[in-house]
């Protein structure tokens, strides 16, 4: 596995395989890698050519400034796992490399990122929107992969993919959860172990959202009056937003459930670490 650390290596590699006919695949990530990001890669090793994984912790998709500085970074470790993955470079670039000037160009999605994290973190998409065309612009994947426990990240790169008419497949690839059911994220590493004990009460109260919704008989206000009051008993734990949406347009249901594809999303803080999670409701 090569290392590439500036942007003109992978572009010239970039053309050197496009060149060569072979297909690309393209997993994007901010590293501290764990069994979610190697699936992702593990796929696209079966399903391309050649695999790019990107480590970048990506400052214009911080609103914290402590949650950008404290984000794991493990470089030597990841490169360790991304190989037997099946990876064929890692991205590894530097800020400066990546942002040699301030960026101008600002991305707004409307309706889909009014809500949930694009609502509760302002500006998160339009640098996730930034850094992920750039990495589109310099691998030229032919697929593109994703984890589904960032719902609306991957709803929001659809919509660019679609609107700048990238010429890639964007693959959603299912959460990947631990054996007690908390959904894996680098943001893990930084719980304590009191705090990691409590986390799986994130996804039970996710699952018990979905029966009732399954259920038919009670309407999204107050499946999420019914998250807030479980979550609420749980020591140390804030509750950022719980959304009963529409699966499509992730608009949030009130009144009624319809029975139409849904997604329960959460944000919650425990120990001082952001956690989110969703549950998707396929419809009737
Ligand atoms: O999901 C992530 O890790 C990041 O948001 C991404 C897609 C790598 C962009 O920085």
């Amino acid at each position: 596995m090569e290392i590439l650390t500036t942007a003109a290596a992978l572009q010239a590699h970039t053309e050197n395989w496009r060149r060569a006919g072979q297909h690309i695949g393209l997993v994007p990530t901010m590293g501290a890698l764990h069994e979610g990001h190697l699936q992702l890669v593990r796929a696209a090793a079966t399903e391309c050519d050649v695999v790019v994984a990107s480590i970048f912790v990506n400052p214009t998709q911080f609103n914290n400034p402590d949650d950008f500085r404290l984000y794991p970074r493990l470089p030597e470790a990841d490169a360790a796992l991304l190989a037997p993955a099946g990876c064929t470079a890692l991205f590894l670039p530097s800020v400066s490399e990546m942002y040699p000037r301030p960026t101008v160009v600002q991305f707004g999605f409307g309706a889909l990122e009014r809500v949930m994290e694009g609502e509760h973190r302002p500006g998160h998409f339009n640098g996730v929107a930034t850094v992920v065309s750039k990495l589109f612009h310099l691998s030229r994947p032919h697929r593109a992969y994703f984890g589904q426990k960032d719902f609306q990240q991957v709803a929001i790169v659809r919509q660019l993919i679609s609107d700048l008419t990238f010429d890639l497949e964007l693959v959603a690839f299912p959460t990947v959860r631990e054996p007690d059911g908390l959904a894996m994220s680098s943001r893990n590493r930084r719980l304590s172990p009191e705090a990691r004990a409590l986390a799986p009460r994130l996804y039970q109260s996710l699952q018990a959202a979905a029966e009732l919704l399954r259920g038919g008989h009670t309407a999204p206000a107050a499946v999420q009056a019914a998250v807030r009051e479980q979550l609420a008993a749980v020591p140390g734990l804030e509750l950022e937003y719980i959304t009963v949406a529409d699966a499509h347009t992730l608009q949030p249901l009130t009144d009624t459930y319809a029975g139409c594809p849904a997604v329960v999303c959460l944000a919650a803080h425990l120990g001082g670490v952001r956690l989110i999670d969703n549950v998707v409701v396929e419809g009737k």
